[in-house]
């Protein structure tokens, strides 16, 4: 079974398909770490981040295994990732990598901005997760003081719209739910319920 979570920032899609992954028993793979391991590159390299030649040549030397989430978490590399994200000869780089995923023989979950509308189109179940702004920027404030970065909740708005923005008007897999997604709105829900509803949509699937 293929499972494709996607949505904007912090809607929770990460946590569900971690949850979906455990509960199923299948492999997980969070696609944001593959734009924000490319961007991270670039920054330790003191490379431009509009360097698409770099870029690309970052993207095509990552390796699913050399991801250190705590170097790739934080609310600079979230903003690098949207750019890189938005360069199209990144994104070709990096389609192979996310595709050799889904052919586990049990399946996966992957989540994402374009997993069900490009990576995965045929996954048996596609899950657009989604909250309001105002929600996703205090989840977001949240967890990056959890992490020791001391964060303005209105600066971290201002960043979801923005990345918001980008993500959703870039000419290449732009973020938008497939046709056949079920949406998920977890602006009311704590992560238990979010996860319930999560699990609820891919039992109806699989009827
Ligand atoms: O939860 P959050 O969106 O902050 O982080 P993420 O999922 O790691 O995504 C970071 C950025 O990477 C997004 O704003 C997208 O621009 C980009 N991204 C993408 O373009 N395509 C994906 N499949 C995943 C992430």
């Amino acid at each position: 079974m293929i499972v494709a979570i996607d949505g904007p920032a912090a809607s929770g899609k990460g946590t569900i398909a971690r949850r979906l992954a455990k509960h199923f028993g299948l492999p997980h793979l969070d696609t944001g770490l593959l734009y924000r391991a490319t961007a991270r590159v670039l920054i330790d390299e003191g490379t431009r981040l509009d360097d698409v030649e770099s870029a690309v040549a970052a993207a095509r030397g990552l390796a699913l295994t050399d991801f250190d989430e705590e170097k790739l978490r934080g609310r600079e590399m979230g903003e690098a990732a949207s750019v890189v994200g938005a360069m199209p000869d990144v994104r070709a780089a990096l389609i192979d990598m996310q595709r050799r995923f889904t052919q586990h023989p049990a399946g996966a979950v992957l989540d994402g901005r374009d997993i069900g509308t490009v990576i995965a189109p045929q996954a048996d179940v596609k899950i657009f997760v989604t909250a309001s702004p105002e929600t996703r920027a205090q989840r977001r404030a949240l967890e990056l003081r959890g992490r020791g970065e001391p964060v303005i909740y209105a600066d971290i708005l201002a960043d979801i719209r923005k990345r918001d923005e980008r993500d959703a008007q870039r000419s290449s897999a732009p973020l938008k739910a497939a046709a056949d997604a079920t949406i998920l709105d977890t602006t009311d829900l704590d992560i238990e319920a979010a996860f319930k509803a999560a699990l609820a949509i891919v039992e109806k699937k699989r009827g």
